[in-house]
């Protein structure tokens, strides 16, 4: 889609295509629409009146032909109750509007929507939302179809009064972020068979051509070895894809210390020795959605040309049984020399986090953000659409709360500080294990990690809930949390 501002739009001297207003509930006329209403002689008032469109939410109707009004097509939209409006309401303006769009095949539309007022917020976040809810609803992957459907039109957003720069930034900031959960999705949603963890180095590298501040360093096996990531390794074993670890440093501010994101990439989760059952097995392969997520980010981040120091990992492998895979009972030592007790291959995602995040110390990082699909657990708890955050810090906990707000990328606070949590990884053999049986799954995850981040601030994001939904009941990938994590990195220029 193609996004623009413009200013006078209202005449009728020149022929417009197609225009969308909206309508209140019982007839109520926004301004504009009482304008062409006038214009009209009660034209439109009487049409509304006869097929009762009252303006209800659901309702709305196209009208081609108004007197005195040069425009083809005119979409009268309900908005519902006015000054009942809400962000969720919003939602479903907007996409009623689009799904119009999409069944008359309209190019262009003048869009007299983002000065309605929505309870408690901004017109910065009106427009960056509709962005945000027009991308998801026309996304479609269509690398593997014979016939390749997809829509596009160019959305003119009217500028009301003086404040064009609340446009241009919001349009210039909902633009790069959207594009960056595009090309997210594009990945995750790729099957395993293509997307290894070869094929993300692959593209992590090809980042480092499009943008000049971004430069790339690959971890391969060799030196994972080398360096002793034998967590790392472990989960990897029974693979014939290799293991990678990109790191992709974008800096565009020398002075800062760096922001560190790093996400789970395991390209295909099996279990390992400890095998999942088959149904829904093949959701698994979206067990790379935190990679994506930071690839995602970086990707907006650099085309935005933020003034930040953001260094984003994708940490990925596949875990897979074999007579080659590790098993439940070995023992590891990890990077930082705590040894680890295998009780579950398949609580793989903290083994590949955890020596990592012993690695990036050498970053002397401001904060780390882990993101990650770890744990069923965090399922049960939040659901589908409230993702899992766990932290040592307050102040980091807080910043990332309040993006999640703005951004309606809605994550909740789980505690990680009771040392009962902790008395669960206990391992007779081992300094841990990893995985232990039972409750609080989410959090013990997260406890686990902590071991591993004692010299920096850390927050952990377990989006094994929100990082795929489903339409048709089958799986997509949300493209969640690029959109928090963005606004997260967005106020940080203005906290330095
Ligand atoms: N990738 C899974 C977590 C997951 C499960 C994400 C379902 C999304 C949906 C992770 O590697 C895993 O298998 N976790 C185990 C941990 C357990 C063995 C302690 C789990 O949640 O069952
Ligand atoms: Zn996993
Ligand atoms: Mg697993």
């Amino acid at each position: 889609m193609k996004y623009m501002a413009e200013k006078i739009i209202f005449s009728n001297k020149n022929l417009l295509d197609c225009i969308v207003i909206p309508i209140f509930e019982q007839y109520k006329f926004s301004k504009i629409l009482k304008k062409i209403n006038d214009i009209s002689n009660n034209y439109i008032l009487n049409i509304l009146k006869k097929n009762n469109i009252q303006g209800k939410i659901n309702q709305n109707i196209i009208l081609y032909h108004i007197p005195n009004f040069l425009c083809n097509k005119f979409v009268i939209i309900g908005c519902g109750i006015e000054n009942k409006l809400n962000r969720e309401k919003n939602k479903l303006i907007i996409n009623n509007v689009i799904n119009i769009l999409k069944k008359y095949s309209i190019k262009e539309i003048y869009w007299y929507l983002t000065d309605l007022k929505i309870n408690n917020y901004t017109l910065y976040w009106n427009i960056r939302d509709t962005i945000d809810i027009i991308e998801n609803n026309i996304y479609s992957f269509n690398k593997f179809k014979k016939h390749k459907l997809s829509f596009s039109s160019k959305i003119k957003f009217i500028i009301n009064n003086n404040n064009e720069n609340i446009y241009f930034s919001a349009i210039e900031h909902g633009k790069a972020i959207n594009l960056g959960i595009k090309k997210a999705k594009n990945i995750a949603n790729l099957p395993p068979n293509i997307c290894t963890p070869k094929y993300l180095s692959i593209k992590a590298e090809k980042l480092k051509k499009k943008y000049k501040n971004i430069s790339i360093e690959i971890i391969d096996k060799k030196i994972m070895k080398k360096i002793g990531m034998n967590a790392y390794l472990s989960v990897s074993k029974g693979s014939k894809n290799e293991p990678f670890i990109s790191i992709i440093k974008y800096n565009n501010n020398h002075k800062l210390q760096p922001i560190v994101l790093l996400g789970k990439g395991v390209t295909f989760d099996s279990g390992g020795i400890s095998l999942k059952p088959s149904k829904n097995m093949e959701e698994m392969k979206y067990d790379m959605c935190g990679a994506a997520a930071v690839y995602g980010v970086i990707y907006a981040i650099a085309k935005l040309k933020l003034p930040l120091n953001i260094i984003a990992i994708l940490a990925s492998s596949e875990n897979m049984p074999s007579s080659k895979a590790y098993r439940p009972s070995d023992v590891i030592k990890t990077m930082s020399g705590l040894t680890i007790e295998v009780t579950n291959t398949d609580a793989e995602g903290r083994l590949l986090l955890c020596d990592i995040l012993t690695y990036i110390e050498r970053y002397n990082p401001k904060y780390v953000i882990d993101i990650a699909t770890l744990t069923g657990a965090c399922v049960i708890a939040l659901g589908n659409n409230i993702s899992g955050l766990m932290s040592n810090n307050i102040i980091l906990s807080k910043q990332i709360i309040k993006a999640s707000l703005e951004a309606d990328d809605r994550v909740w606070e789980l505690p990680i500080d009771d040392i009962k949590y902790f008395n669960q990884l206990k391992s007779n053999i081992a300094n841990l294990i990893n995985s232990s049986n039972g409750i609080a799954g989410a959090i013990t995850a997260a406890c686990f990690l902590s071991k591993f981040t004692k010299k920096y601030k850390w927050a952990h994001i377990d989006i094994a809930g929100t990082a795929w939904y489903y339409i048709n009941q089958r799986a997509m990938a949300s493209g969640r949390p690029i959109n928090m994590l963005c606004q997260f990195l967005i106020n940080q220029i203005f906290n330095h």
